[in-house]
């Protein structure tokens, strides 16, 4: 096909930043001070060391290298615990009407995430092998909201940025997707997600003739 599709997973396929937030929060509390909601949004998206920092700086909190290590090691235990747990009914609602849906029109799609989770994550939802091809945290040396992530995920799908539709649920994505100078749909809240192309609640909301009006509408 000439279009392809790149798939956040956190928050767009799975809602894992619960788990994320939970595994945050028990490091903050370990260390004295209040982790929020609103203080999680900003780690939506966010590679797991600069989600660290940006952790350490709500708390004003200093420590050497070492023991940011040590950190990264056990917040991430904590998480895949969550994880380790979960199965196909935390899929969110219309993931996979939309994966059916672009299964039956030829368009290809890959995962374009920022988890170095996201085969295990994939797999526990039994949603790994459906993608072409997966670019995650283990692929890439930029964090979004550097493009990096998603020109892989077009290399892969074999097509040009702009032949490529990025869903994302994190404001640093949708930077991502729009510096890669592809289509960009945010999942979730239209104000916070202002700099996308388009904007959905969430990806039950997305019209089954999307991709047919996408692709008459570009002349493709
Ligand atoms: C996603 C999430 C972030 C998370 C990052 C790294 O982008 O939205 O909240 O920090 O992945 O995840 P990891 O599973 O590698 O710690
Ligand atoms: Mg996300």
């Amino acid at each position: 096909n000439k279009i392809g599709v790149i798939f956040d997973l956190d928050g767009v396929i799975v809602d894992t930043a619960k788990y994320h937030f939970l595994a945050w929060k028990n490091l903050a509390d370990e260390l004295g001070f209040e982790f929020t909601e609103a203080h999680n949004e900003l780690l939506k998206g966010v590679s797991r060391v600069r989600s660290l920092e940006i952790l350490l700086d709500i708390g004003n909190i200093n420590l050497p290298e070492s023991k940011k290590q040590e950190y990264l090691v056990s917040k991430n235990e904590d998480y895949l615990n969550y994880i380790t747990k979960m199965g196909p009914e935390e899929i969110l609602p219309g993931a996979e009407k939309l994966l059916d849906n672009l299964d039956k029109l030829g368009i290809k799609y890959v995962l374009g995430s920022a988890s170095k989770n996201s085969p295990l994550i994939l797999k526990q939802v039994n949603l790994l092998d459906r993608f072409e091809g997966i670019v995650d945290g283990n692929s890439v040396n930029k964090a979004k909201p550097d493009p990096e992530v998603f020109l892989i995920g077009a290399k892969k799908l074999n097509l040009k940025p702009e032949k490529c539709i990025v869903f994302e649920d994190a404001i640093a994505g949708i930077e991502a997707a729009n510096r890669a100078n592809m289509t960009s749909i945010g999942i979730g809240n239209k104000e916070t997600l202002n700099a996308a192309n388009y904007n959905f609640n969430n990806l039950t909301e997305i019209p089954e003739n999307f991709f047919e009006k996408f692709l008459s509408k570009n002349n493709i």
